[in-house]
């Protein structure tokens, strides 16, 4: 008896699911019928393969910023320092910007200030294509209840942290690569509310809502929004100085994981809305449960 071999399922090529015999002594019709049948189910077989082979061409999970390009605004100290150095660790190449054109080590530092307009223009056109675009520039927001809020506060809070991240990636826009990824960063005050955080909290929320309208309008770019509680950086004064290290532990001891938060800690949060391909229109907190 003659043997022909059907796979038809999901397993492996070589794995049949399914086992045809036909007789050499059937009469012609009878034969024809059989070879049909087994033509029929080895294009099943075929069709499912195919249906279960995954058909993306990118991998699901993260993308390496090894050999990417990779701007951050606020990178030469807290946060954006820390985003800066991590990511130059995971092979990426990193350009740091602020007003100082300082940067941590190993990095290019390129002096820039955000609410300027042209010379941001002149700045990231020397990067080339842009495959991941971080801002953390902010200013040093005082905590002030209304009463006592300098009248040009807010527009200090919102310059370079809102209208100086939109403007970053309006003019990084032709630069962004199709797949693009960019992060901004808000801060718990967005939605934790208390006396003397206005000015901090409103800029915050619209930094968030920035991110989400992005996250949509930008698409497949991804746009996400880091947002920190406390964390250890020169933001709350200089390192070492008597007076941060107070205020540090105090809002450390408040907090469910009992101290504050460290800058590398956040820039992990920035590599995975960097790296993860189905994280957009997120904001990440990240702050020792300083939302509880
Ligand atoms: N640290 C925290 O506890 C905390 C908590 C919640 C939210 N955040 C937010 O996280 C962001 C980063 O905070 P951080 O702690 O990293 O503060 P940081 O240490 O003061 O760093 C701010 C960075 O922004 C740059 N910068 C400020 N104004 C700029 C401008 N006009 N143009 C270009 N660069 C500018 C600064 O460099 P130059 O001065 O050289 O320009 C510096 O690199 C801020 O938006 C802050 O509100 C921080």
């Amino acid at each position: 008896m003659e043997r022909s071999l059907i796979r038809c399922g999901a397993g492996p090529a070589d794995a049949p699911v399914l086992e045809l015999f036909a007789d050499p002594n059937w009469p012609e019709a009878q034969r024809r019928m059989s070879e049909d049948l087994v033509r029929a189910l080895e294009a099943v077989g075929r069709s499912v393969r195919r249906r279960l082979r995954p058909s993306r061409k990118e991998p699901l999970l993260s993308r390496s910023l090894h050999g990417q390009n990779v701007v951050v605004i606020g990178g030469s100290s807290g946060l954006g320092a820390a985003v800066a150095v991590l990511a130059l660790e995971q092979g990426a190449r990193v350009i740091a910007y602020s007003r100082s054109g300082r940067s941590p080590g190993g990095v290019e530092g390129l002096a820039v200030d955000v609410t300027d307009s042209k010379a941001l223009d002149q700045a990231l056109g020397r990067v080339g294509q842009i495959d991941h675009l971080v801002h953390t520039a902010g200013a040093r927001t005082p905590s002030e209840p209304l009463s006592s809020l300098a009248p040009d506060s807010l527009q200090q809070a919102f310059a370079p942290k809102l209208f100086g991240a939109i403007e970053a990636i309006r003019v990084a826009l032709p630069y962004l690569s199709k797949n693009a990824s960019i992060t901004l960063t808000s801060g718990q005050l967005s939605r934790k509310y208390g006396t003397g955080t206005l000015a901090k909290g409103v800029v915050n929320a619209a930094v968030e809502a920035a991110g989400r309208h992005l996250a949509k309008e930008l698409a497949p770019r991804r746009v996400n929004v880091v947002s920190p509680g406390v964390v250890g950086t020169e933001f709350w004064g200089e390192d070492g100085s008597e007076s941060r290290r107070m205020f540090l532990e105090g809002v450390g001891s408040g907090l469910p994981v009992q101290r504050v938060g460290a800058p590398e800690e956040l820039a992990s949060a920035y590599l995975f809305a960097m790296t993860n391909g189905f994280a957009t229109g997120a904001v990440i907190d990240v702050d020792g449960g300083g939302l509880l």
